[in-house]
């Protein structure tokens, strides 16, 4: 076996991220050791923490700390005592502009439910029970998130405009990852659009057909998204890959990630045109629990997974970690925002980290 060193970028960030970092890189070490390879960390300053040490939520030490590494691990971003700052100086803003300097315009969010969690799912029992396992694929450097925007006087005076521009080229590329994505799992892609009010949408429905035509195998059904907002609780079986616009894809990947028990449980992986990627939870900093002990570590640790797979391609290391969250679970082992009905004892951060180690 080759003996490899992989230059990590930390961001640790602010809430609760700082814990469940830790957590993901204490099983990044467990896994290094037991493949012979080694993880080197470097942490960097992001949001709030940003703020408070610099004055800025994404100073350029750490965008260049994340340039120079192979790979960025982040826990979450922002809390209340910064949501007073204007726009600019919002620790979401540090996301945004990292993403952007990275070139991420994928954003991965697979979405499955775990056997062991059904129970957690709030879906009607007959729905649940045909499972589910959803990879969303949401365009992340585009979009509304990324248009003008501003102030201006209109009509009734002060008002405040964004908005949401898609490139041909844009969406070209994102649609070839969820075909490419489509090809390796079921070769069902559902692209989500508001097609019937909106131009971005009507040129995204229109190119995103004629990248099918180079994808033999693969299907593309477009679907509205109110429609696929009722469609995901009504029938989240029907799903294999979605690719949206990056406010639907933010938008629908909460709603399902709720319908897999937790929004503490998924991973996501934000890719471009080379290997780095980063590396994050779907949820937030939770600043209602942070400093607790009790956020649940596993959607950072299956981000981790996530970094193992598609930045360093290690794929039994990847499968390693999987398997060892199948194994917590299915030994009944429980955070406490996944107790649901299970009458187990609550696990800390630290419990469950341990935990999952134990199972690698
Ligand atoms: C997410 C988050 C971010 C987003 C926020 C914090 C800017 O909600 O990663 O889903 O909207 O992209
Ligand atoms: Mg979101």
């Amino acid at each position: 076996m080759i003996s490899m060193t992989y230059n990590i970028a930390l961001l640790r960030g602010d809430g609760i991220g700082p814990e469940i970092v830790d957590s993901a890189v204490r099983v990044l070490e467990a896994v290094g050791e037991k493949f012979g390879h080694e993880f080197k960390f470097t942490p960097y300053l992001i949001g709030g923490a940003a703020i408070d040490e610099c004055g800025e939520p994404l100073p350029k030490e750490t965008v260049d700390g994340c340039l120079a590494s192979d790979s960025v691990l982040l826990g979450a971003v922002g809390g209340p005592k910064w949501d007073n700052l204007s726009g600019e100086k919002r620790p979401e803003k540090a996301l945004l502009g990292i993403r952007a300097a990275l070139g991420l315009f994928t954003n991965l969010r697979p979405a499955k439910l775990y056997p062991a969690l059904k129970g957690d799912c709030p879906l009607r029992e007959d729905i649940a029970s045909g499972g589910f396992d959803i990879m969303i694929v949401r365009e992340l450097t585009g979009g509304i998130y990324f248009g003008d925007r501003g102030y201006r006087t209109g009509k009734y005076g002060e008002e405040a405009y964004d908005t949401e521009c898609y490139s041909r080229f844009e969406i070209e590329r994102i649609s070839r990852v969820a075909f490419e994505t489509a090809k390796k799992r079921r070769g069902k892609v559902t692209s989500i659009d508001k097609a019937n009010v909106l131009e971005t949408s009507r040129l995204w429905r229109k190119t995103i057909h004629e990248i099918e035509k180079e994808y033999e195998g693969v299907t593309c059904t477009d679907m509205l998204v109110d429609n696929a907002a009722m469609q995901l609780v009504r029938n989240p079986s029907q799903f294999d890959v979605i690719v949206t616009s990056n406010m639907f894809g933010d938008i629908l990947s909460d709603e399902a990630s709720q319908l897999t028990g937790s929004i503490g449980m998924l991973p996501s992986a934000s890719l471009g045109d080379n290997t780095r990627g980063m590396y994050e939870p779907i949820h937030g900093s939770a600043p209602d629990i942070a400093g607790k002990g009790i956020a649940n570590p596993i959607a950072t640790i299956l981000s981790a997974a996530m970094m193992l797979r598609y930045s360093f391609s290690l794929m039994d290391e990847a499968d390693c970690i999987e398997a060892a969250v199948d194994k917590v679970l299915n030994d009944g082992l429980r955070t406490a925002d996944i107790i649901g009905d299970s009458g187990a004892t609550p696990l800390s951060t630290t419990e469950m980290t341990d935990a999952i180690i134990a199972r690698l």
